[in-house]
């Protein structure tokens, strides 16, 4: 199973998303390959936000080796599952969506959160808690992702 997470810059929230969810199925050897992209091309080639790194860190899971890329209308035909960040997210990729894609296209959080939101909200001009809510709104949804999805 392959799994792509997308959020605007690939900064901050998707990339936060790919570690998580890759760090869980680590744990629990689940073969799935993931990855993320941004649906802008501002920040193509850049490691992760620092203040991303060092929240995830904090949890144990570490953001090392990821590096920015702009999504592109073949991930559709390449992931199983392409999981947006927010609407806003959602909106570009569907205008990006070929014909006959393999792709199921989701709003991450309405699909699989339980805490309320259905948008990861953007903590990148804001202060060091919007990581922090990123990071449980992600954790949460990528739990209820895997007991639904992969390993019940
Ligand atoms: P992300 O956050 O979409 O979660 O990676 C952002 C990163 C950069 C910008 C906006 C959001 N920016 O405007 O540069």
């Amino acid at each position: 199973m392959k799994v792509l997470f997308v959020c605007l810059g690939n900064i901050c929230r998707s990339p936060t998303a790919e570690a998580v969810l890759r760090n869980m199925a680590a744990l629990r050897q689940l073969p799935i390959k993931i990855d993320s992209a941004g649906t802008a091309a501002y920040h193509i080639g850049k490691s992760p936000d620092s203040r991303s790194q060092q929240a995830a860190l904090k949890r144990g899971i570490s953001m090392e080796g990821l590096s920015a890329r702009q999504a592109k209308p073949e991930d559709f035909y390449e992931f199983d599952y392409i999981f947006a960040m927010d609407e806003s997210n959602y909106q570009n990729l569907m205008a990006i969506k070929p014909e006959n894609p393999k792709a199921e296209l989701s709003l991450f959080l309405s699909e699989f959160g339980t805490m309320g939101p259905s948008d990861v909200p953007d903590p990148y001009y804001g202060d060091g808690d919007g990581f922090e809510l990123v990071l449980d709104l992600l954790e949460d949804a990528c739990e209820q992702f895997l007991k639904s999805k992969v390993a019940p």
